[in-house]
């Protein structure tokens, strides 16, 4: 009760500041004066900005700032490949709240490094929190997550938190997916699931599967190395997905066109 008072105090002391000393450029929300709280009728509610500013964070945690990133419009088109990907992406944003319903609801852009994959699959995830389409995007660059989540493993209470996080969220971006069974365009000896991954990785795939929630997906990895590294993980993501593969070669790898 007392951390409500203190709120609608803080609510209502910003209201009427705003007449006078405040003038509304200064607050990043002017719905809420940055309180994340608005008064109605029926009492107080969270402001549409609380969700979008805690994904922020978990995105910033990462080291991405969502209204840094390049942007989709700024991807060249530039071969055939390259025009799918930026067109299934452009649709995806722009007709995300019928796709989220279907059963291929996820994206996934495979295949040879430097061809944009990661460029795409982050511009789609700020264009959605920054425009509220899915307040509740959740970014997971693969091997920095994994090393989270690996360390919590043996802490339930962090590791559950963890898990919930990527499991429940709207829609859940796994960049690089697989990274560390990479090597040089092939999957390295002893590729597949380990014991960790089956712990950690595992469910995450598994139970946005079983729910339908939607999942986009980068990776180095083809589908047949996929397929290589564990058939049912691979089924489930293949099937749900509308798949991107950019063939291994120096004609999809951006950086490196000027030489091809
Ligand atoms: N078609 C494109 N148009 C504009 N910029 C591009 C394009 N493709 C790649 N880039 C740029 O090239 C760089 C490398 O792209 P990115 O990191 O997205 O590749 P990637 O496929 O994720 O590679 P990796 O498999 O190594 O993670 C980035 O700066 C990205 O913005
Ligand atoms: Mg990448
Ligand atoms: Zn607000």
């Amino acid at each position: 009760m007392e951390t409500l008072d203190r709120i609608m105090r803080q609510v209502k002391a910003n209201t009427k500041h705003s007449t006078s000393r405040n003038s509304k450029a200064d607050y990043n929300c002017t719905k809420c004066r940055d309180t994340t709280w608005i008064e109605t009728e029926n009492g107080m509610r969270r402001c549409s900005c609380y969700e979008k500013s805690i994904s922020f964070r978990r995105w910033e945690r990462f080291g991405v700032n969502p209204q840094k990133v390049k942007s989709i419009k700024s991807y060249q088109d530039y071969n055939e490949v390259t025009k799918k990907a930026k067109s299934l992406a452009i649709n995806y944003i722009q007709n995300f709240q019928a796709i989220k319903h279907e059963e291929e609801n996820g994206l996934a852009f495979l295949g040879q490094p430097g061809s944009g994959k990661s460029h795409l699959v982050i511009g789609i995830g700020a264009n959605f929190i920054k425009g509220v389409i899915c307040p509740n995007v959740i970014y997971m660059p693969y091997l920095e997550a994994m090393k989270e989540l690996k360390c919590a493993q043996f802490e339930s209470d962090e590791y559950f938190r963890l898990l919930n996080k990527y499991t429940k969220a709207d829609l859940l971006i796994i960049d690089d997916l697989f990274k560390d069974k990479v090597k040089n365009r092939e999957l390295r000896e002893n590729a597949e699931l380990t014991e960790a991954d089956t712990r950690c990785i595992l469910p995450i795939i598994n139970q946005r599967y079983i729910n339908n929630k939607p999942t986009i997906y980068s990776s180095e990895c083809t589908p047949n190395m996929l397929l290589d590294i564990d058939e049912a993980l691979a089924g489930r993501i293949l099937e749900r997905s509308n798949v991107v593969v950019f063939k291994y070669g120096l004609e999809n790898n951006y950086r490196m066109r000027k030489f091809k």
